[in-house]
Formats: C-alpha cells, structure tokens, sequence
C-alpha cells in the first residue's frame, strides 16, 4: 500500500507488531479519540481483513462497543457471505441498544447480505438465573453456534471508562482502582501484565475458549487505549490488531 507507505505507517505497523508479540497489525491514520471518521476507517480495515479470512459457512462472534458499531457501518453487500452466520459472542454487558453485541451482529449481517442469530440474555445475571438459563434448549443451541465461531472480532476499552458507562457500583469502582485494571475486554478486566482481575457473569464465550484455532480480530484505537491494547495483549496476543495512529505512537513509549 503506497500510501501507507508514504505516511510511514508500515514502519510503525511493524514496530507495533514488535513491541506486541502479534503478528499482524493494522494501523490507519488519525486518533479515534479526537475523530470519529477514524472509527470509520478502523471499520473499513476490519471489514476488509473480515472478508479476506471468512470461509463458506463460518460463524463469525462480534462483540459490542462505539468502535463495533462504526465497524457494521463499514460492511457492505457480499454475495460470497450469504452463508456465513453472525452471533454475538458473549451476553449482555450493559451497553446501549445500537452498541450491543446483538444490534451490531445483525447489522453486519442485514449489511452483508449474511445471515445472524439473536442471543437474549439480561445484563445482571443472579447465578442462579444463569445456571438455569443455560440449560434452555433455544440457548443451548446458540451457545454452541457462538463456541464453534472460527472468527471474532471485538473491541478493547480502558477499564475505568467501561466500568463507568456500565454504571458499575462504587465497590466494583474501588476494586478496580484498588487492583490497578487497565484494560476490559469481553466482560473481563485486566491489569497492565494482563492478568484478569474480574469477570462479568454472562453466558457466550468465555476468555479460555479463544483457544488456537480461533482467529481473533482486536479492533482499538485512540491514545487513550494504549495501556489497554498492551494489557490485553500480554493475556492474549490477537491474530491481528487494527488500531490507529495515535494509539500505536502511544503504544511505542509504554515500557
Ligand atoms: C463493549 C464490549 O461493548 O465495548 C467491551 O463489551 C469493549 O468488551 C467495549 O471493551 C469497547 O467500546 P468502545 O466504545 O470503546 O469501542
């Protein structure tokens, strides 16, 4: 790519991969912090790597997230996607309707051309809900439709911005001040080695089943995520990373 090139973004995409320990990463000009278009662009990337690696009949898991949501805007019509199958990867983590996993799962399907499926599952989950909820036969058949995903694509946030816009109680605030989170992702918190300081109870797909065999595409950019991309990483590097300019430059300095 000339352009990438020219901007000098092939010599930082490397650099990143470096520094990382992740094979292959992606980066686009601009901070999503400031530019929302660059959001855009971190979704044009993503759709592109998305097609490049999908095969007949595969399911695909997304996550939710502002950065998810622009990345559906991104897909278009693909007659060579009509079999693939779209599910959210985990249940409800108290996100606003068009950022769910759910909306952002159909969207890429009715987009593409591609099919989905819908997982309803209530954000605050007692155990004992959720141990009778997984054994509904319409749950169980989903779930086993989103384990057997051979592609997911989720976002990355810094932990104490989730953990608000979640609306999380003060206890859970202290906590993640008190154990140093960094980084969520999934429903999990990680601090900066990457190690998972709280997981939030939902049904989908737990952070161990992203075993080998799953290609998995991280979707983070924006200065302000630097600490948690790295965070995250260390717990698992990514198939690929598509981030943006910014968060890469950032991302260089962390020692
Ligand atoms: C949430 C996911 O929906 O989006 C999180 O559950 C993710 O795992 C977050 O970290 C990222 O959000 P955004 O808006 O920064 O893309």
């Amino acid at each position: 790519d000339v352009m990438k090139e020219l901007l000098g973004l092939r010599t930082l995409e490397e650099q990143v991969e470096q520094k990382l320990g992740v094979k292959k990463v992606l980066v686009v000009a601009g901070n999503s912090d400031e530019d929302h278009w660059v959001k855009h662009e971190l979704g044009r990337a993503s759709i592109s790597e998305l097609k490049t690696k999908r095969e007949p009949n595969d399911v695909i898991a997304v996550m939710g997230g502002t950065t998810l949501a622009a990345v559906a805007e991104m897909m278009t019509p693909d007659a060579s996607m009509r079999d693939v199958i779209f599910v959210p990867a985990r249940g409800g983590l108290g996100e606003k309707v068009e950022n769910q996993a759910n909306t952002i799962s159909a969207e890429l399907a009715t987009r593409a051309g591609a099919q989905y499926r819908l997982l309803h599952v209530p954000d605050q989950l007692s155990e004992e809900a959720y141990s009778s909820l997984v054994l509904e036969p319409s749950i169980q058949d989903i779930l086993k439709l989103i384990k057997s995903a051979r592609v997911v694509i989720h976002g990355i946030g810094e932990a104490n911005t989730m953990a608000t816009r979640r609306r999380s109680k003060d206890t859970f605030m202290e906590k993640i001040e008190r154990e140093q989170a960094v980084a969520e992702a999934f429903g999990y918190y990680f601090n900066r080695e990457g190690m998972i300081i709280h997981k939030q109870r939902t049904i989908g797909l737990q952070l161990d089943e992203l075993d080998k065999d799953k290609y998995v595409i991280s979707v983070a950019g924006g200065e302000s995520k630097a600490e948690a991309i790295s965070a995250y990483m260390k717990y698992r590097p990514s198939d690929v990373l598509i981030t943006d300019e910014s968060a890469a430059r950032r991302l260089l300095e962390i020692e």
